[in-house]
Order: C-alpha cells, then structure tokens, then sequence
C-alpha cells in the first residue's frame, strides 16, 4: 500500500549505478532513509544517466549495477510499498527538464561548482571533461526538481548541487513570475564520510577498502584483520591512538554501546588492550549487522524478477510525477503548447 497522504514532506535521494553498495553507503545514507521512509514520502533515484557522465565507455556496468543496487536497498529494508524506487533513464520529463534549464546556468557557474572541480580532479579529465559530466548539476536539480522534492539526503561533498539547485529554481520562478518550484534543502548526516579499512580517504569500492553490503562472512573477518589501527601500537601493553584508527571510528559508527566503546577507547590509550581484542568485538558487530542484510540478498538474488517488478512500478508512479512537474514548468514558462 502506497501512502494516502499527498502532503507528507516529500524527499528525493539517488545513487550513481557505478558498483554496489558498501557500509560506507549504510551509514553515510541508506540507514537514514530506512527511517525516513515512514515520515516522508520518499523516492530513490537509480541514477543510470548520471552514472553513464562518467562511465561512457562502460554501459554494461551502469547497467548491472541498476538490479544491484535495488537489491540492497531492499536488503537493507527499504520498503517498496513506503519508498517509490526509479530508473532515471527511464523519466524523459526529467532529460526535458534538464534541457530546459541548461538555458537557466551559465558555464562559468558550471565550472565554479566546487563539487564538480573536485571531481573533475580526482577524474584527471582536465579541459576533456564530457559535457554531460559538467552538466549533471543540472540534470541533478532536474531529478530534485522533477520530484518537487524539499529535502535531499546526501553527503556533504554534494550539498554544492543543492545551491545549483535552488539558484536553477529561482530563476525559474522569477522567469515564471510565479513558484513553480519549491526550493530543496540538503540533509547532510551527522557522521562524516566513513572512511575505507585503509585509513586513507572515503571508503569506496574502487580503492580496494570497501567492505560491501554482499561481503560474506570470511570477507569481513578478512577486512577487518586487514584494519588500520595505529601503527605505533605494536606491543598490547603499549598507550595507543583511537583518532585516525579505523577499528575505532568503525565501532562509533556501527557499535550500538558507546559506553562499552568509550571505556575500550580509555583502555587503548592508556596501554594494555591489544588490537586483537578491539577487532573481534568490531568484527562480531559488523558479522551481526550483515548477516540478515547478505541473508535476504540472497533470498532477493533468486528471485530477480521481483526486484525487476519493483523498479518497473516504481518507475512508473514516478513518471507521472515528473511529466506533471514537466507540464508545469512548460506552461509557468509560457512555452508553445500543442493540447
Ligand atoms: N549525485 C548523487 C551521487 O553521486 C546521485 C544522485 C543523482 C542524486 N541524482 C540525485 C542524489 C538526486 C540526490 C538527489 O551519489
């Protein structure tokens, strides 16, 4: 059952279909949304398009990932009868949205963006940026905009879009000489970007220090034996660092007894807890948390039609939201209209 009440705040977020989810995504997004579908009236983008602004040279993976991805947000609990999940290739109002307001962004504020400079960076593309890569900004607040979303769950590095976002919408409205579009606000998570078991940077799967959603049980034990403590810990008995240690900033995030985790942090740093035993407790919360998650990924794996019917229903409520919001922008515009 779909919720009855249109006025709930409504609530867009999305993920690139570039590989599958890992914990960093968990903590960082998708546990949120678990919760915010019961309060909201949430959508869940499978952004293939935006995917494809860097992956053109490898359709077959964005493709994948599209089955991939919907089945961990369903092996994470995301309701389907509570949360609209979509397949944006599959939207044209939101390809026509994005057309339309590339007349509304100038380059220079496309360059400017400080999150697509960042990535344009870490890319290495230098001046052979593909347009459609400096401009998923605007495809992006076509999907926000599409949904006429007002809240926006995403990762800091990403609250720049949202800026774009609403700089797109009021020029909109301004155009329109009347608000066509609400304005959207990021939900930016109190835990910060989690970082891989090396230490170095966030964690994703390209870097080799993902633990993902799938990861079996030997996997885990592996990865976290494989952990970033603090290097100067060598001996149990030696005083020890919690910051920049990954098994530490993993139990904050992921142990649910921050007492028992404080009182280990006071034993470390004082010298006489060895990394062995804080890995074990992390491994077990970690084995505890993923088990029932690969467990019904499993019982989603065999039954991949199911998870095909999701995306095609979802996909079609959300088609009609958005060539809705198509139509009102058109006619807000004052554009040629044939009916
Ligand atoms: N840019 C987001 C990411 O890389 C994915 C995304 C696409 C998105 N469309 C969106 C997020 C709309 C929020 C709203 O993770």
């Amino acid at each position: 059952m779909q919720h009855s009440s249109a006025t709930l705040p409504v609530i867009l977020t999305g993920d690139r279909t570039t590989g599958p989810l890992h914990l960093g995504h968990y903590v960082g997004s998708l546990k949120n949304r678990v919760t915010l579908q019961t309060t909201h009236q949430q959508y869940l983008l499978l952004a293939d398009a935006q995917a494809l602004t860097d992956n053109a040279h490898n359709p077959g993976g964005v493709r994948d990932n599209v089955l991939e991805i919907a089945t961990d947000y369903l092996a994470v609990g995301i309701d389907p009868n509570l949360t609209t999940i979509c397949l944006q290739s599959h939207l044209p109002a939101l390809a026509d949205l994005t057309l339309l307001y590339m007349n509304f962004v100038t380059v220079a504020r496309l360059e400017r963006n400080p999150t697509i400079k960042d990535e344009i960076q870490a890319r290495g593309f230098g001046r052979d940026i593909p347009a459609g890569f400096l401009c998923y900004p605007v495809a992006q607040a076509a999907d926000i905009t599409g949904f006429k979303a007002t809240i926006v769950p995403v990762g800091e590095d990403q609250a720049p879009l949202i800026e774009q976002t609403n700089e797109i919408v009021r020029r909109i409205n301004r155009q329109a000489g009347a608000d066509v579009l609400p304005e959207a606000r990021a939900l930016v998570p109190r835990v910060g970007r989690l970082p891989g078991i090396d230490g170095k940077a966030k964690m994703s799967k390209s870097r080799g220090n993902a633990i993902q959603l799938s990861a079996r049980a030997d996997e885990i034990r592996e990865a976290v034996r494989r952990m970033f403590t603090d290097p100067n810990h060598i001996k149990a008995s030696d005083p020890g660092r919690v910051e920049g240690n990954v098994v530490f900033t993993y139990l904050d995030a992921f142990d649910d007894d921050h007492i028992a985790v404080e009182e280990l942090k006071a034993r470390y740093i004082r010298g006489g807890l060895g990394d062995g035993i804080v890995k074990k407790r992390l491994e077990d919360v970690l084995q505890a948390l993923l088990a029932p998650i690969r467990d019904r990924r499993r019982a989603l794996a065999r039954d991949p039609s199911h998870v095909l019917q999701v995306i095609k229903r979802g996909t079609a409520q959300a088609r009609e939201i958005t060539d809705a919001t198509l139509r009102d922008v058109r006619a807000a515009l004052g554009l040629f209209t044939l009916n």
